[in-house]
């Protein structure tokens, strides 16, 4: 049952495919998973029942709708051990999108220079959002798995320290969540414009894949593995 203080990392805990439903309606599940249905409702400025009864309304529907083929499979997800969890994120997600941000960086430069005549400006803004967040996450990739990870295999009991690392992840996680809102908010959920060409496409398509890849995987860390470690 959801209430106005049901968290949303809670709901999407209940089920993966309301990952879908926040993506679209931009509500954040992932770095601010941690706000209740009452707090979201009253950042966007819009009534409280309305958007439970609307979060409900869609539950419901999923529940009707049992097949699932959402590989993401949270509920699996969350009786693995942190040892287990950190590999699984590590092959999942840093591989994946790593890969991502290679291909798409090469892409993005060429359409930035095939259409910079008629979209020069707005994809000017996106180049240079897109190589702050590349930056950002191939940094905060590498910080999980070299330090912050081993130090949390190591230490089954969360010291300060390592409470501390995961402090600064957390924060990273925001940074590169706030980029990528405004990369949404820029370019209307990455709508290719109408003279866009096949590349075009295929790179505002994969920036939505890599987005939406990035907001599962910080889910993750944040409302599933760093708080099974802090217990
Ligand atoms: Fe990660
Ligand atoms: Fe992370």
């Amino acid at each position: 049952m959801i209430t106005k203080n049901t968290k949303i990392e809670d709901i999407v805990k209940m089920d993966d495919r309301m990952m879908d439903f926040f993506n679209e309606n931009k509500i954040d599940y992932c770095c601010n998973g941690y706000m209740t249905v009452a707090e979201v409702a009253k950042s966007k400025n819009k009534d409280e029942d309305t958007l439970k009864n609307s979060i409900e309304k869609q539950l419901d529907i999923l529940r009707q709708d049992k097949k699932t083929d959402s590989k993401i499979s949270i509920d699996d997800f969350k009786k693995l051990s942190v040892e287990e969890i950190i590999e699984s994120i590590t092959n999942e997600h840093h591989e994946t999108e790593r890969a991502m941000l290679f291909e798409i960086d090469k892409i993005l430069n060429k359409i930035l220079k095939v259409h910079f005549k008629n979209h020069g400006e707005e994809l000017l803004k996106l180049h240079k959002m897109f190589g702050e967040l590349k930056t950002e996450l191939e940094e905060h990739f590498v910080k999980e798995e070299m330090i912050t990870f081993p130090l949390m295999i190591e230490n089954k009991n969360p010291s300060p320290e390592v409470i501390k690392k995961i402090e600064e992840l957390e924060s990273d996680h925001e940074k590169a969540g706030d980029i990528i809102k405004k990369m949404i908010s820029l370019t209307d959920s990455f709508t290719v414009p109408q003279d866009g060409c096949k590349t075009y496409e295929k790179t505002f398509k994969e920036l939505d894949t890599l987005t939406k890849d990035i907001f599962v995987h910080i889910f993750k860390e944040n409302s599933i593995l760093f708080l099974k470690f802090k217990k």
